[in-house]
């Protein structure tokens, strides 16, 4: 599949974000169906038989869907795969793929490179998940067709750059495909993103708050409680920058304002640590605050269009604007 035809297929230019604990097959399939990449992390699905449940859910769900809806309507996969050490049943994950061939593939925490020839062989692609500029040359030299640009801002794991200064920074020496993320929670900011030079966005939090994803229904209340000054950052949980709510924090036991010092890094998926970060307490990125109800997929994607489609008139006016006070 060529960036121009899955960019074409698109609704709007987003990813529903792989998130742990949250994404599953319902979510993935809402979000395929409304017209945008529905995604999930491999580890969600435990053990190894119950990923490929879910991988066969999912090309039933999408097969079944082509005969209501026009197939050329549907958005595709994506399944994100760990690709750090810490992971053993990496070898596994990619048989499954070479099955089930998601037509996307994000690596996680790790080299593209595992998963290139495996992924090349039926024709899908490999996008590199990366925080900072060396990750993401890292990526590209590996061979990698696009890297996801984690920014400031984004929920779970976050990274520290603006997404404009990544996106600008990326495209001098990266013309495949660029997705951005962090913090970016509606159309509006998803047209910002694409005229930055982003080809796709990665919008994680607000599918947390949706009807499909597999969240506790007491994090996505809370998310719509929320704004950005419920947030903090900090690496005293996993040993990584994270962005965290204060109030589920709190519910733990914890201080925000005095958030205890990074343990060693942890990747192991596994080692959710006590109590349970990501089960019990919850992430959020600065985009919360858009949100507003628990909604179903759709009615999310609807907005999200409307609004992407609202940013682009005003552009154009203003562009216009411009334009006409120049001449
Ligand atoms: C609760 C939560 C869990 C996440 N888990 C993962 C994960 O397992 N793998 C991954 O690559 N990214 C993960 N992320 C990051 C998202 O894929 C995405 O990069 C991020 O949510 C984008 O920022 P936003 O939340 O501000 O939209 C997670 C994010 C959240 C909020």
């Amino acid at each position: 599949m060529s960036g121009v035809d899955l960019l074409l297929r698109l609704r709007v230019p987003v990813v529903a974000a792989p998130m742990f604990l949250v994404s599953g097959p319902d979510l993935v399939l809402a979000a395929c169906r409304a017209g945008i990449v529905g995604a999930f992390p491999t580890p969600n699905a435990r053990p190894i038989d119950v990923l490929e449940q879910w991988m066969r859910r999912i090309t039933e769900g999408l097969a079944r869907a082509g005969e209501t809806q026009d197939p050329a309507t549907l958005g595709p996969w994506c399944a994100n795969l760990v690709t750090h050490s810490s992971n053993t049943r990496l070898p596994d994950d990619l048989q499954l793929l070479s099955r089930y061939r998601p037509p996307l593939v994000v690596t996680a925490l790790g080299s593209p490179k595992p998963a290139l020839k495996r992924v090349h062989d039926y024709g899908g692609r490999v996008i590199a998940d990366v925080t900072s500029l060396t990750l993401a040359r890292k990526a590209v030299a590996a061979g990698a067709d696009g890297l996801a640009c984690i920014c400031s801002g984004a929920g779970g794991h976050t990274g520290s750059l603006s997404p404009f200064a990544f996106v600008s920074a990326v495209r001098e020496f990266f013309d495949g495909l660029v997705i951005v993320g962090g913090g970016i929670s509606d159309g509006w900011g998803v047209a910002g993103a694409i005229a930055a030079g982003a080809d796709l966005v990665y919008m994680g939090t607000r599918f947390v708050a949706t009807a499909e994803s597999m969240a506790d229904p007491g994090y996505k209340k809370m998310l719509v409680d929320c704004g950005s000054e419920d947030i903090v950052v900090s690496a005293g949980l996993t040993g990584t920058p994270a962005s965290w709510l204060k109030p589920s924090l709190r519910a733990n036991g914890i201080d925000p304002d005095n958030m205890p010092s990074a343990p060693p890094r942890s990747y192991d998926s596994n080692d959710v640590g006590k109590p349970n970060r990501w089960r019990d307490i919850w992430a959020a990125g600065q985009g919360v605050g858009a949100i507003k109800a628990v909604e179903p997929v759709a009615a999310v994607v609807d907005r999200l269009c409307a609004e992407y489609r609202d940013a682009g008139r005003r552009f154009a006016r203003r562009t216009q604007e411009s334009l006409h006070h120049a001449n």
